[in-house]
């Protein structure tokens, strides 16, 4: 099958000759299959078409890039054109997945900038789809994203852009705020998301979600029923040393690789031998 001629030659991927584009609406009906959706969020060119060839479904171009690439505390500092930038990378590299970009603090703030905003992500970046983080807060902005045929995910429990520089923690142990999260998610889903990050929520409240909303959830320390799982690229590497939070399943240790890459090109270039001859021109 084949959809905007967007087909590709996958070597990686159990069927290399043709592959089709996942689209919003084919996540979507994958909670009606039962198949888990797998998802990473990552920022740039090389690991996303590492992560399209492995076979990754959605691809979520996360404002955590101010923390996970340029050191920052929190989300607060990311603007439009930082993720405009980082979706064209991303989009250039995707050839299958859906890529999602995630529409960054005060750029939709009320329905008409939601709306032009994210006409910018899909039209100059090639995004598939746009992220809003929250629920009741938002309901007129995915209402007029949905309205627009823009593909929206909605995005519940933790919300980073929220808490700044608060706390980082587990949303919705208490009834209250289980309520709240439960309700945002009904109304999102009433509302037209195509799929939900329910982000940092107790596992039994994640799979009242799941059972309750139609379109397919996705978690990150959300537990294991969800109807998929996503986590940023950089932690499943083993990048990020210096934060750890439980929820991470470390895959690999490139911190160590790079490490030993960068301290082995250091002594080569220290004990001149490096270039070689055959590494210069003539
Ligand atoms: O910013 C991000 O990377 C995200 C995902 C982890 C859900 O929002």
């Amino acid at each position: 099958m084949e959809e905007d001629g967007k087909v590709a030659c996958l070597g990686r991927l159990p069927f290399p000759d043709k592959i089709m584009k996942i689209t919003p609406q084919a996540i979507y009906s994958k909670k009606q299959t039962g198949e888990k959706i797998v998802s990473l969020s990552l920022y740039d060119f090389p690991t996303a078409r590492i992560a399209d060839e492995a076979g990754v479904d959605l691809i979520m171009v996360g404002d955590s890039v101010g923390m996970v690439l340029s050191g920052h505390e929190n989300t607060l500092g990311v603007t439009i054109e930082h993720m405009l930038y980082h979706t064209v990378a991303v989009s250039k590299a995707v050839k299958r997945a859906t890529v999602v970009a995630d529409m960054p603090v005060h750029s939709y703030d009320d329905p008409e900038s939601a709306l032009s905003n994210a006409q910018r992500f899909l039209k100059e970046a090639g995004a598939d789809a746009v992220k809003l983080e929250g629920g009741t807060k938002v309901r007129a902005q995915v209402q007029r994203l949905v309205a627009a045929e823009i593909p929206v995910m909605g995005h519940v429990g933790m919300l980073p852009q929220n808490i700044g520089n608060g706390k980082y923690r587990v949303y919705g142990k208490n009834p209250e705020e289980a309520k709240v999260i439960l309700e945002d998610a009904k109304l999102l889903d009433k509302v037209g998301v195509f799929s939900l990050v329910l982000e940092c929520v107790p596992s039994k409240l994640a799979e009242e979600i799941t059972k309750t909303v139609r379109c397919p959830t996705i978690g990150i320390g959300a537990g294991s029923s969800t109807d998929g799982q996503v986590l940023v690229f950089q932690d499943l590497l083993g990048i990020r040393s210096g934060v750890s939070p439980r929820f991470v399943r470390r895959y690999a240790n490139l911190e160590e690789i790079l490490g030993k890459a960068a301290r082995s090109f250091c002594r080569d270039v220290r004990r001149k031998k490096f270039p070689s001859k055959k590494e210069s021109f003539s």
